[in-house]
């Protein structure tokens, strides 16, 4: 939802203050409504402005600021609003009534109201709606008490309840104090000093050497050492793991947006998901991850948004493979009202492993002493770390806020998934697996997705039907195209809509009509009829373009290819669809107006 990063070093011809703001750029995705920095100067020098990052820079003093060539910390922070509206004293970082500790927040303090007044009681002014500000005035409240600044951090976190990735500087302190419950916190180990972040982006360029911290893990960071301990500052062994993408795969790589840039990567994306896991000449589908997995009497999948829509493709895969499969929003799912029983798997399908909603769920699963799976993209994840077993989707870093490849990815884990669960496989199956990568090469190197966009880019609003395994990818199609483009658009199974969306059809409203693999495309093409006879533009998305051609406006082609694999296919033109039409009318594309890429807060 936020994003946090942290600088303590000599910067290597950088000032801390480059640093920060360097990381927060990279750090956009995960909120943009305002951001902050702080520097260990005496007093802390603070600098925040709601709006986008550019409106901080704007407002930066021109001179170097603190930690200049001899280095120095420093924190920063880019705003997604949860407490109060985005504005420059909403914006991150908070400070106390003397201006001696400065703090960024990621997550929700749920007793701040308690805390503030006792605070308040005690002579403590407060200047921001934040549940934030408490920290710092409480981490003063501690300091009157001790001068240990590290215990006084460590008192002040241990008062808060909710979730908080939190990070602290003092005034003329070169340490950065930092603590973690329920919202992702990771260090750097870099040459010219250490780095602390939210996510890896925001130091790739300087490091690839990270620290995950879990739950109640606190940190010490200073120019030259980084310090894990736990509640009580009893120093713990931190793994230091090594990031295998670069800063390069991090950057647009030349494209206009990173979302058009990981739409592109799908083939790539694809090939990394399957390497090693389907072997061709066998027709077997192996996923070491899963060694100690057994198959499941039911399976439960807990996701939300683009992750929902993968997770009702995978259900249907496992369902028709003969294992029971319900799919639930994760912020809907009660493990009350549907009991977990023994041989249920909870699957959570999530692209960043961080969605409070999805970690809710799995969490409720654990419980309930369920088996839990994480579907991830995220190394060392939340979800990752807390479920008892993990199958990475491998999709790499995906900045968009609009998922793309991640759903591609998530489709094709699931495939395999019910492979392995049901302990069955084919030479077609994975031939048609394996075919993938090429296919939708070919769809984004003949789409014609920039046409269709400018003819119907004046329309009322969109529809997008499919059926079968077409379903969710039309409801995905809408939500695509909703979120990047700001048009109503809705998708629907083909059947329903005939039984109301029907009425909402008319000259002015295309009808983007997934039209593939024999079993469903004659029943299709029958709802199609009933949208020609409302004279609305049909786009058929298909793989036998003479038999659609003739009832459709356009036909948006895809290669033939296994009946359970054509809506990954049909997919692709979907997203091309939507980001043509974004383009046409000049959206913020990789930064929708309230979206974040990581919904960290239910
Ligand atoms: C839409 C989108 C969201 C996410 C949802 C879940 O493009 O990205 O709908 O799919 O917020 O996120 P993850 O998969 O990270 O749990």
């Amino acid at each position: 939802m936020c994003g946090i990063v942290g600088y303590a070093g000599n910067g290597d011809g950088e000032t801390v203050l480059d640093v920060l703001m360097g990381g927060l750029s990279d750090l956009e995705y995960r909120g943009y409504d305002s951001a902050g920095v702080a520097i260990a100067d005496e007093p802390v020098a603070v600098h925040k402005r709601s709006g986008e990052l550019t409106a901080l820079e704007e407002a930066l003093p021109d001179a170097d600021v603190g930690g200049g060539a001899a280095g120095g910390a420093g924190i920063g922070h880019t705003r997604w609003s949860t407490h109060g509206p985005p504005s420059d004293a909403n914006a991150h970082p908070h400070t106390d009534c003397e201006e001696q500790v400065a703090v960024v927040h990621n997550g929700i303090i749920e007793n701040y109201e308690s805390l503030r007044s006792s605070l308040a009681a005690r002579g403590h002014e407060f200047e921001s709606d934040t549940d934030t500000e408490v920290v710092p005035h409480l981490i003063e409240a501690e300091l009157a008490a001790s001068a240990d600044r590290e215990a006084a951090f460590r008192r002040a976190v241990g008062r808060l309840e909710g979730s908080y990735a939190v990070a602290a500087v003092y005034a003329a302190d070169e340490t950065i104090y930092a603590a973690r419950h329920e919202s992702p916190l990771v260090l750097g180990i870099g040459e010219d000093g250490h780095y602390l972040a939210s996510d890896v982006p925001a130091f790739i360029e300087h490091t690839d050497r990270v620290i995950y911290l879990d739950d109640g893990e606190f940190a010490r960071v200073t120019p030259t050492s980084v310090t894990v301990t736990d509640e009580r500052g009893t120093v713990l062994d931190a793994d230091v793991d090594t990031i295998e993408w670069d800063a390069e795969d991090a950057g647009k790589s030349g494209y206009d947006h990173y979302m058009l840039k990981e739409i592109h990567e799908q083939p790539e994306a694809i090939r990394t998901c399957l390497r090693g896991r389907v072997e061709e000449l066998t027709g077997s589908v192996t996923v070491e991850e899963l060694d100690d997995l057994d198959r499941p009497r039911v399976v439960h999948l807990v996701a939300c948004g683009t992750s929902y829509h993968a997770a009702l493709y995978g259900a249907r895969l496992l369902r028709e493979r003969g294992i029971p499969a319900q799919v639930f929003l994760a912020s809907e799912y009660d493990v009350e009202a549907i009991p977990v029983t023994d041989g249920t798997l909870v699957v959570g399908v999530t692209q960043s492993g961080e969605t409070a909603d999805t970690l809710s769920a799995l969490r409720a699963a654990n419980r309930a002493r369920a088996e839990t799976l994480a579907l991830t993209n995220v190394v060392g994840s939340s979800a990752a770390r807390e479920c008892d077993h993990v199958m990475y989707i491998r999709a790499g870093p995906e900045i968009s806020v609009a998922a793309t490849k991640t759903f591609a990815s998530q489709q094709v884990a699931l495939a395999m998934l019910s492979s392995v669960l049901a302990d069955e496989s084919s030479h077609a199956f994975v031939g048609a697996l394996r075919a993938l990568p090429d296919q939708i090469q070919t769809v984004l190197d003949d789409s014609l997705a920039p046409e269709v966009a400018a003819a119907y880019v004046d329309a009322d609003a969109y529809f997008f039907i499919g059926r079968g395994y077409a379903a969710p990818v039309a409801v995905e199609g809408a939500l695509k195209m909703k979120e990047i483009t700001y048009e109503h658009a809705e998708g629907f199974a083909a059947g329903e809509l005939k039984h109301g969306p029907l009425a909402l059809v008319t000259e002015n409203t295309p009808v983007f009509s997934i039209l593939t693999g024999d079993d469903h495309l004659g029943k299709t093409l029958g709802n199609v009829k009933e949208v020609e006879a409302r004279e609305a533009p049909v786009i058929a998305i298909s793989d036998a373009p003479d038999r659609v051609a003739r009832h459709a406006d356009f036909v948006l082609e895809v290669p033939e290819t296994h009946r359970w694999f054509a809506p990954i296919l049909a997919n692709v033109q979907l997203q091309l669809v939507a980001y043509w039409t974004a383009t046409e009318l000049g959206r913020s594309i990789d930064k929708p107006r309230n979206l974040a890429k990581s919904v960290t807060v239910e």
